[in-house]
C-alpha cells in the first residue's frame, strides 16, 4: 500500500499531490496503521456477500459496515474468509450505537463474531449524537447535541485543532448521492445532476460519480462509496488519472452555498433546529 501525502488543504495543493496517489494509497494514521483512502461503503445490499466478494476481487481493502446494516457484517465475514485475502491486508470498520458502556461492549463482541475476526481496524460511534433508544425519532435533545457537537468542531477548527495537521483521517460517506437515491424526496438533493458536476464530467469524459469522488479526494478526504454493482465498484477506483481544474473544484465546492444540500440531513444546525 502507498502511504498518502497529507494534502495541505487547497485544491491546487491537492492536485499537486494527486499524481502520487492511486486507488491503493493509504493514509498514515497518527496512532499507527495505514487506512486505505478508497474504501467500500458496506451498507444494506440485496446480496451483500456477492457484493463484498466482488469488491475484494476488484481490489477494495477497506470495507465500512455496521450492526445496523442488516446482514452486512455476517456477509462480510463470509466473503473475506473465503476470498483468500489475509486479514492483515484488510481494514475493517464497524460501529456501535450510542447505547451506553455495557451495551457498546456487547455490540462490539457481536460484530467481531459476525465478521469472523478478533479485531477491528476502526470502530465508530453510529452516529456521534445522542440516541438514547434505537430507532427513536430524533428528539430535541438529539438535535441539541448535534448542534453542540457541530459548534465544538467549528471551535476546534478555529483553534487550529483540525485533523489534517494531526494525522487524523477525515472520511466522507454518501458522496455518491446515496441519500438522494435512497429517499428521492427532494430534487434539490440531486447533487450529481448539478451543472458544475455535469460540466466537469463532460470535460473529463467521466461520470458525475467519478467527478464527485475525485473532488472529495482533492479535498484531502478518504472516501467509502457504496456500490453493489461490479462496474460501479471498478469505476469508483478510477479516480487518479485525471485532475479537476482549480475553477472546476471551486465551482463544485460552491454548491455548498446554494442551500441545504446535505443528502443525509446534516444541514446547517442553526437552520435545522
Ligand atoms: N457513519 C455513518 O453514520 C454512515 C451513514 C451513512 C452511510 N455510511 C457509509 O457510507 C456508505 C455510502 O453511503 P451511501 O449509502 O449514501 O451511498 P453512496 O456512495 O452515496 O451511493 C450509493 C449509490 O450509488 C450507486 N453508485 C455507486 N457507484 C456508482 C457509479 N459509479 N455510478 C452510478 N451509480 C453508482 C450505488 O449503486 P449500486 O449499489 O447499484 O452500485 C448506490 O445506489 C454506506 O454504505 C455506509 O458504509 C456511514
Amino acid at each position: 500500500m502507498v502511504p498518502m501525502d497529507v494534502p495541505s488543504g487547497t485544491a491546487a495543493a491537492c492536485n499537486a499531490a494527486a499524481p502520487t496517489l492511486n486507488a491503493s494509497s493509504t493514509f498514515s494514521l497518527r496512532e499507527g496503521g495505514e487506512m486505505p483512502i478508497v474504501g467500500l461503503g458496506g451498507g444494506i445490499f440485496q446480496d451483500a456477500e456477492s457484493a463484498f466478494a466482488s469488491a475484494l476481487e476488484v481490489g477494495y481493502r477497506l470495507i465500512d459496515t455496521a450492526p445496523k446494516y442488516g446482514e452486512s457484517e455476517a456477509a462480510l465475514g463470509r466473503a473475506w474468509t473465503t476470498s483468500g485475502v489475509p486479514r492483515s491486508e484488510l481494514f475493517l470498520t464497524s460501529k456501535v450505537g450510542n447505547v451506553g458502556y455495557a451495551a457498546a461492549l456487547q455490540s462490539l463482541e457481536a460484530s467481531l463474531a459476525k465478521l469472523q475476526t478478533t479485531y477491528l481496524d476502526l470502530l465508530l460511534m453510529h452516529s456521534a449524537v445522542h440516541q438514547p433508544v434505537a430507532k427513536q425519532p430524533r428528539s430535541k435533545l438529539h438535535a441539541e447535541n448535534r448542534l453542540a457537537t457541530w459548534k465544538a468542531l467549528l471551535e476546534a477548527r478555529a483553534a487550529g485543532k483540525y485533523a489534517r495537521e494531526k494525522g487524523i483521517a477525515l472520511q466522507a460517506y454518501g458522496g455518491g448521492g446515496g441519500g438522494w437515491q435512497l429517499w428521492k424526496k427532494d430534487p434539490n438533493l440531486d447533487l450529481l445532476g448539478r451543472a458544475p458536476i455535469t460540466a466537469a464530467a463532460k470535460a473529463h469524459a467521466r461520470s458525475p460519480h467519478q467527478i464527485s469522488l475525485r473532488w472529495q479526494i482533492e479535498q484531502g478526504l478518504c472516501i467509502i462509496p457504496k456500490a453493489a454493482t461490479r462496474a460501479h465498484q471498478i469505476e469508483n477506483r478510477i479516480l487518479f488519472d485525471f485532475a479537476l481544474s482549480e475553477s472546476e473544484a471551486e465551482a463544485i465546492g460552491a454548491l455548498r452555498s446554494e442551500g441545504p444540500l446535505s443528502l443525509y440531513g446534516f444541514r446547517d444546525p442553526d437552520e435545522y433546529l
